[in-house]
């Protein structure tokens, strides 16, 4: 009830708010045009398996992406109401980034279909000349995926940015009227996507609607889920959600993707309100969430796969707003860890759960999560929802074309998430930049940039959090200890090449986790026992690599670590190169060995892994572990018992 009071006085006071706006607060900083950014090295190739995995075969085979389904389709998930627009949202990057002409010529032809059945009323997609009643969400990630195409292809501008004009108007005016929010849907809890949408047209292209576009942001603040609250440490869940009855009577804000999702809302009010507050409690809700739900391998607990794409985004958007560095180095953690041990190396399966210690991935007996299918952690096309296998592209793609930033003024160049690239851009004042960034970090330390200018200009690098006596080394001189400040290390660049080697190794640290039991890391990584395991296919399709994959161990797992013992290894490929795929089995070039023993550890149900047991005794000899980047496992033990074996 309180919530529509306030929409009521929102509309009724429209022309007030309309008229002492003062207009958007600039970002800290400003992401590049998608495709100034290119992926190199490891990097590139991890788009290429993702290219010749799932991701880039939908539109082939999948039926709620292929073009036979969406055009006319009206199934729940086709169209724009969300595997189009997901789809849609991750290949437009995918293919650009790889410029592969087969995905590009797919999204092209997409886009077309889309703008070029819009209809008077400014409704677009296969859904006009339908009754199908008009909700907002569905549209929202296509209107990302039009934007990226819009950046990446300037002549298409003309065509796009008209469309979405129309679109707002339209949006402007259901929403005043109460349409296009489905109570129960998502459109109430997502609203700060398509505030993000109107942000770009207000930054790049408002050709005079800066009025209507603000307008439209506001109503859909005052219309939407009420995000200061819900991140507010007197009503922020401390413990699983299942059994607390929810404050707003709002279920859907604690489902765990709407969560990462509105970890943006308040940044984009933000710039609307230009209240301190809204930046404070995201900040808090941050340190909230990451406190009380998080995992060690950077994500929190709850739908974790979808939720990890959509903390990637959400942390890169809060960097861009805040400039807070805590939230590049959880994106890095998140992306490096989380996001490839949820997918088979060849990425043609994924799941949608991801435990820690993961010793079985096959349909639950009993299945322990009250709201996701016993299905949930099988690898496979579209284990337990079907949202994942056409959302899963975007992950990679995004922390790519969100890796470097500009200042507001474009006079500096920030390399934000560490990995090899190629930048090409135009800096203010005409200065044309490029840089290469060789490296195989994560799997190595350093890091080797080379910097073409026209004009002299200080350039950005991240230095993150766990990093311990970093160097760097600038045009062949003597390597020094970084500086960094706020995160960031500056590096005065002179007009021509300039080349600079930074080397950033980290100490293993433990984590504290329940039980007693501790988690390893070494800088970006997560470090797991990756378990010996079998496969069983057991669903077969027609395209013969879409299967579904049941894992099982095929050795024990019940292992105690000694966290006095634990020793790094690198074993730099011999070629340069890392193995493609990287993220499976035995493949990573680090490593961290531990002295270890088996202990008594049961098992709940015939799929999980009990809590870890507090202070075992070894019932097995003293033997050496080896634990593997968390990403490359997929059967795992990431928080292990402890025990001292120094006397053994
Ligand atoms: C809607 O249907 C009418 C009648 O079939 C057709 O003329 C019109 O082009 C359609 N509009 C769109 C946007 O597809
Ligand atoms: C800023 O936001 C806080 C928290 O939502 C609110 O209590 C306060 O009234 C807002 N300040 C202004 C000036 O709107
Ligand atoms: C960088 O982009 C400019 C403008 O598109 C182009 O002329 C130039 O060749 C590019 N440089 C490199 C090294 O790719
Ligand atoms: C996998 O290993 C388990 C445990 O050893 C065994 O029971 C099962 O039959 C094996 N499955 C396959 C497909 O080899």
């Amino acid at each position: 009830m309180a919530r529509l009071f306030s929409l009521a006085l929102l509309v009724g006071a429209g022309c007030v708010y309309a008229q002492s706006s003062s207009g958007l607060a600039p970002k800290k900083y400003e992401y590049l045009p998608l495709g100034a950014v290119k992926p190199a090295g490891w990097l590139y190739d991890q788009l290429i398996v993702q290219t010749n995995g799932l991701a880039g075969h939908e539109h082939d085979f999948y039926a709620l992406v292929a073009q036979s389904d969406w055009i006319g389709g009206d199934s729940d998930y086709s169209d724009l109401e969300e595997a189009g627009s997901y789809w849609f949202n991750g290949m437009v990057p995918n293919g650009v980034l790889v410029d592969d002409p087969t995905i590009k010529s797919q999204t092209q032809q997409f886009l077309d279909y889309v703008l070029d059945h819009q209809d008077e009323t400014g409704w677009f997609g296969p859904e006009v000349n339908t009754t199908k009643p008009r909700y907002l969400w569905g549209r929202y990630p296509f209107m990302f995926g039009a934007i990226q195409i819009a950046e990446s292809d300037p002549a298409q501008v003309g065509k796009i940015v008209p469309a979405l004009h129309k679109f707002v108007a339209l949006a402007n005016s259901m929403l005043k009227n109460g349409e296009g929010l489905n109570d129960g849907g998502w459109a109430k809890t997502r609203w700060e996507d398509f505030v993000i949408t109107l942000q770009w047209l207000y930054d790049n292209h408002p050709d005079g609607h800066e009025d209507l576009l603000l307008e439209t942001m506001k109503l859909l603040k005052w219309t939407g889920d009420p995000w200061e609250e819900v991140f507010s440490a007197q009503y922020f869940p401390t413990g699983p959600t299942e059994d607390l009855q929810n404050p707003f009577d709002l279920p859907l804000v604690w489902h765990g993707v709407n969560m990462a999702e509105g970890l943006k809302a308040l940044p984009a009010t933000y710039r609307f309100t230009h209240n301190q507050s809204d930046l404070d409690r995201v900040s808090e809700g941050w340190d909230l969430l990451f406190k009380y739900h998080g995992r060690p391998s950077g994500i929190y607990a709850a739908d974790e796969y979808l939720a990890g794409l959509e903390a990637i985004r959400g942390g890169s958007y809060l960097y861009q707003v805040i400039g807070d560095p805590k939230y590049a180095d959880r994106v890095e953690r998140i992306t490096y860890n989380a996001l490839p041990a949820t997918l088979t190396g060849d990425m043609w399966a994924r799941q949608y759960l991801q435990q820690q210690n993961q010793i079985a991935a096959k349909n639950m007996t009993p299945n322990p999560f009250p709201n996701d299918g016993s299905y949930s952690n099988v690898f496979g096309l579209e284990p337990n929802y079907p949202c994942c296998t056409v959302n899963h592209p975007q992950g990679w793609p995004n922390i790519v074309a969100n890796s470097f930033l500009t200042t507001p003024d474009k006079q500096s160049l920030v390399h934000l998430y560490l990995g090899p690239f190629s930048t090409n851009t135009t800096l203010a004042n005409d200065n044309q930049v490029t840089v290469n960034v060789d490296t195989l970090y994560p799997f190595g330390d350093t890091l080797a940039t080379t910097i073409t200018a026209s004009k002299d200009f200080t350039y950005y690098v991240r230095i993150p959090s766990w990093v311990t006596q970093g160097t760097i080394a600038v045009n062949g001189g003597a390597a020094q200890g970084v500086a960094p400040q706020n995160g960031l290390h500056a590096v005065q660049v002179k007009a021509g090449t300039t080349k600079f080697v930074l080397d950033l190794p980290a100490e293993i640290t433990t984590e504290a986790r329940p039980h007693g039991s501790i988690a390893v890391h070494r800088g970006p990584l997560h470090y797991a026992y990756d378990i010996a395991r079998n496969a069983t296919v057991l669903v077969q399709r027609a395209e013969a690599r879409a299967q579904d994959l049941e894992f099982d161990a095929t050795a024990p797992w019940q292992y105690a670590i000694d966290p006095s013992s634990l020793k790094f290894n690198n074993n730099p490929p011999a070629s340069g190169s890392l193995p493609s795929p990287i993220f499976d089995s035995g493949l990573p070039p680090y490593t961290i060995s531990a002295s270890a023993c088996q202990v008594e550890w049961g098992v709940a149900g015939d799929t999980f892994a009990a809590s870890p047991p507090e202070n075992p005794a070894c019932v097995g000899a003293k033997t050496t572990i080896t634990l593997w980047p968390f990403g490359a496992t997929k059967l795992r033990i990431g928080e292990f018992p402890v025990v001292d074996l120094s006397k053994q």
